[in-house]
């Protein structure tokens, strides 16, 4: 949810430090702040509850001691405590020595804080993460070693973390990690630790993620332990990422950015899976059992690419396959032969992290993400990398098309290899996947012509209906969720036969009602009762919709509508003057339940 950058180099530290934030800011963006060791063996904490822009400006305009290359930075999404500046991260000990940023949830954080606050420790903030710094300082008066306080101080924590300790005395900064992602790498200019190694992709090739219970010192060495015992450095890995896919370029917003790269993203993908898909072998090449039925978990945009991976599924191979909404998976009750697909972009949603603990030891489980260094991967049995490059906007864009297309291919892939159906059946499939770029890159065209006048029409609408049928009804989910995250307009999927039985109610003169028409001719009526009441009705569809950029569709749907999709939830929220790339409320990676 936060995001949270550190380094340790050898020039000043706070030009890295803001760099590395403005990257982390789609990760949470309720304030900023970072701590930066001075020349004279103190702290400078700048901190601002506005955007990382205005820390800018703040350390620009700072004067005093000369800071050195050691330092902290923090951004957060609110989850103790308000959004005020007292609240912002870094933290500190009662002395100003220790600073700490904080990712995750300390869920002991209330008794912790009233042992503390007894034993005479001062508090200034409401958060949960402050306690880690009275900790450490309570730990150092026994024993000086930093890395050792921390470790008595994670011990006594429960919940998630990710947390770098910063001692202004003695230039030391200790890492640790437990059930929140932390990467530290060694680069040229130095040692550089983030919350994701997108944030410091510019200056580290390699990179080494923490495991649950992992405590490090940087420095001329470092120093590794996992659960208290001290363990080699493991081996670094290299960086997925170009730093260059990082930037802008000229697009307007990162989302405008991630519409567009679709086309090629599904591109690359079908290049580098369609033989292994079409033979079998994508599926034999991950080793996992055979299955009767699936169970796919995930949350939010994830979970509708795994309604439309569970659609094709469905109609292709007739295999019985449950939905389980992640945060709600104690409900779920999964039949013998089932396989978990466990679906997440980030691959870090505490929610579909929380579900595995229920199913991971009855249950192969599969994991469906865009990062292959997630705790989600580590924990599955299997993984499938969705490739779809670094994804910024809030609002996941590519990633749903990336996860559609693989997670059809693998189970295209799997109904081969288990003879539930031929290869030339197979094949086909394949063909249909392979014409999918060009028809996203047609939908996009025409969505870029229609949607601005259709979306001057109804900005001033205050709730929308997206209507669906059967492999169209997730697009219609879809298009919904990314209306409602961007524009926070109300707006509600409903697959189309349910309008007469109590959303049509809804539906008044002007009311935007917006159908995925694939083809199904019963939508027909859907149609004609919303016109019949005034409503305004906006077809995706064929030739002749108001939108005409769906051709005929596969057994996935039609996938090239969600560019559209996309598209008219951006043009509504830019015309009614939102932050497309950073909707109020949310954050990239929740992790917390
Ligand atoms: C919507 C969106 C969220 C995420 C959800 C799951 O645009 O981005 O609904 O899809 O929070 O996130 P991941 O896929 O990282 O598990």
């Amino acid at each position: 949810m936060c995001g949270i950058i550190a380094a340790r180099v050898s020039d000043d530290a706070t030009p890295y430090l803001l760099d590395g934030l403005e990257r982390l800011e789609y990760r949470g963006y309720d304030s900023a702040g970072i701590a930066v060791r001075t020349a004279s063996g103190s702290t400078e904490v700048i901190r601002s509850v506005s955007r990382v822009g205005d820390l800018r400006t703040l350390v620009a305009a700072r004067s005093g001691d000369a800071l050195t290359g050691t330092g902290i930075g923090h951004t957060r999404w609110a989850t103790h405590g308000g959004v005020c500046e007292r609240n912002a991260h870094p933290h500190q000990d009662c002395s100003g020595r220790i600073s700490v940023v904080h990712n995750g949830i300390i869920e002991n954080a209330g008794p912790l804080r009233a042992m503390l606050e007894a034993q005479g420790h001062r508090f200034v903030s409401d958060v949960d993460s402050e306690v880690v710094t009275h900790l450490v300082e309570r730990a150092l008066v026994v024993d000086q070693d930093l890395m050792l306080a921390v470790q008595i101080a994670t011990a006594q924590l429960e919940g998630s973390w990710a947390l770098v300790v910063l001692d202004a005395r003695t230039n030391r900064m200790v890492v640790a990690a437990d059930r929140s992602p932390l990467v530290v790498a060694r680069a040229p200019r130095g040692d550089f630790v983030a919350s994701d190694i997108g944030a410091i992709a510019e200056w580290c090739e390699t990179f080494v993620a923490l495991r649950d219970g992992d405590v490090v010192e940087l420095g001329e060495s470092w120093n590794w332990s996992s659960n208290g015992v001290a363990v080699p450095v493991p081996f670094p890995t290299p960086s997925p990422f170009a730093a260059a896919a990082l930037d802008l370029g000229d697009h307007p917003d990162f989302m405008a950015k991630e519409i567009e790269e679709q086309p090629g993203v599904v591109a690359e993908i079908v290049e580098r899976i369609a033989a292994r898909a079409a033979d079998g072998s994508m599926w034999v090449g991950l080793g996992l059992p055979g299955f009767d039925r699936l169970a796919i978990v995930a949350c939010g945009t994830s979970l509708n690419a795994g309604q439309v991976i569970a659609t094709a599924l469905r109609g292709i191979g007739g295999i019985p396959t449950d939905i389980v909404v992640a945060s709600e998976a104690d409900q779920a009750v999964l039949g013998s032969g089932t396989l978990v697909v466990a679906i997440s972009q980030s691959g870090e949603t505490a929610d579909v992290l929380r579900a595995l603990d229920r199913f991971e030891d009855r249950f192969p489980v599969l994991a469906l993400t865009n990062n292959v260094h997630s705790s989600l991967a580590r924990r599955a049995d299997a993984v499938l990398d969705c490739q779809a490059g670094p994804e910024i906007g809030v609002a996941a864009t590519k990633t749903f098309t990336a996860q559609v297309v693989v997670g059809v291919a693998a189970m295209v892939s799997a109904l081969v290899a288990s003879g539930r159906i031929d290869r030339d059946r197979a094949r086909e499939l394949v063909a249909g996947l392979r014409e999918l770029p060009a028809r996203i890159t047609t939908a996009g065209q025409v969505a870029a012509d229609r949607i601005p006048l259709l979306v001057s029409s109804v900005r001033e609408a205050t709730g929308f209906l997206f209507l669906g049928r059967g492999v169209g009804l997730p697009y219609a989910a879809e298009g919904a969720l990314k209306l409602k995250e961007l524009s926070y307009r109300w707006a509600e999927a409903y697959p189309a036969g349910e309008l007469k039985h109590g959303p049509l109610a809804l539906v008044d003169e002007g009311t935007p009602v917006v159908v995925i028409d694939h083809g199904e001719h019963r939508l027909q009526a859907a149609i004609a009762e919303v016109r019949a009441r005034g409503g305004f009705v906006i077809t995706i569809g064929g030739p002749g919709s108001d939108i005409p950029a769906l051709g005929p569709t596969g057994p996935w749907g039609p996938l090239e509508a969600v560019v559209p999709l996309q598209m008219l939830a951006r043009e509504l929220a830019l015309q009614l003057g939102c932050d497309v790339d950073k909707p109020r409320n949310l954050a990239k990676s929740v992790t917390v339940e």
